[in-house]
């Protein structure tokens, strides 16, 4: 379990969206929805592209690249071409600020 690091403001991500960020040298992002924050590692477990090119549906979203679709809140994949599972880090909110705790 990692530190919890302060990565952005609740106003920075609207819901239903996804932001990227850089934190300790690692790119994450970060998603609204329904006003839960979910982070994980930005990079597809497919090709590795940025996941944060993709679609939110809900808790689901689908990369933007070849389609695979992975749920946000567990890091679970829900549809192929990916089958290794995402990185999800633990998040918490304190007032405007999100925490992500990063390694
Ligand atoms: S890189 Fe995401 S589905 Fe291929």
């Amino acid at each position: 379990m990692g530190e919890f690091v302060k990565v952005a403001k609740v106003s920075d991500i609207p819901s239903g969206e996804i932001r990227s960020f850089v934190v300790n040298n690692e790119v994450i992002a970060i998603c609204h929805v329904n006003g839960k924050f979910y982070a994980f590692k930005d990079e597809c477990t497919h090709m590795a592209y940025p996941l944060s090119d993709g679609h939110l549906d809900g808790e689901i979203i689908t990369c933007a690249y070849h389609g695979a679709k992975f749920n946000v809140k567990t890091g679970e994949v829900v549809a192929m071409p990916a089958v290794e599972p995402l990185e999800v880090f633990e998040v918490k909110v304190e007032g405007d600020s999100i925490y992500v705790a990063i390694d």
